[in-house]
């Protein structure tokens, strides 16, 4: 056999951006070229503000690990759903928005067609094999006007993505290392959710799948 260069190089397809309905799009490897620069951040937020695992209103631990940086964290507790602008465990300010994740998040929003976002919040979601993410809607944000974008790193995982009401059907979206969806207008309100994650073993992050979720919140 000859040996080709190319044949050595990882396979690393083009970003290229594919529509889910009106309003949501995938841009397929968008984050691929930052991917050292954000998971170091990610364990830099991580060190400050560590992974927990949340307790939904209703009592039950969520199985998604979650942590947050920027000026708002989103929280969870007996009490309900909201964001806070500091860690409940500790009490200090949540680690600053890393200028990686706000670079990414205004040029894949802008790429989406949303240009000027402006997140101020971003929840860090970690997932081990078999951990899964309800199908639920981002509405604790009083600003719907501006979109999600949410950064895939690590494992593939199966995104449920459905339509306004929690009966509609779900399109099952692939969601691979370097991925990015963002979805608003009139997509903001979508049902979705991660189905459980299969085991695996990633370059990068091991046996671990990270979702970086950029909102702005007000
Ligand atoms: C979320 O909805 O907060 C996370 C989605 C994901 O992990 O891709
Ligand atoms: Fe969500």
């Amino acid at each position: 056999m000859t040996f080709d260069l190319f044949d050595s190089l990882p396979q690393l397809d083009p970003p290229h951006a594919e529509p889910l309905v009106p309003g949501a799009t995938v841009l397929r490897g968008f984050a691929r070229a930052h991917e050292q620069a954000l998971l170091a951040a990610v364990r830099e937020v991580a060190a400050r503000a560590p992974w927990r695992h949340l307790i939904t209103p209703g009592g039950q631990r969520m199985s998604v690990a979650m942590t947050n940086c920027g000026r708002f964290g989103w929280v969870s507790d007996a009490s309900g759903y909201r964001y806070e602008p500091a860690d409940p465990l500790g009490g200090a300010p949540w680690p600053p928005m890393p200028a990686s994740f706000l670079a990414l998040a205004r040029a894949a929003a802008a790429e989406a067609g949303f240009a000027g976002f402006s997140p101020d919040a971003c929840l860090l979601n970690r997932y081990l094999p078999g951990t899964r993410l309800s199908l639920h809607q981002d509405r604790d944000e009083l600003d719907l006007r501006a979109p999600i974008v949410s950064v895939s790193l690590g494992l593939p995982a199966v995104f449920l993505f459905g339509g306004l009401r929690r009966a509609d059907p779900c399109q099952r979206v692939r969601l691979a290392h370097g991925d990015v969806v963002v979805w608003g207008g009139p997509a903001r309100l979508a049902f979705h959710g991660i189905a459980p994650l299969a085991d695996g073993d990633h370059p990068l992050t091991g046996r671990e799948r990270i979702n970086l979720t950029l909102r702005k919140t007000r």
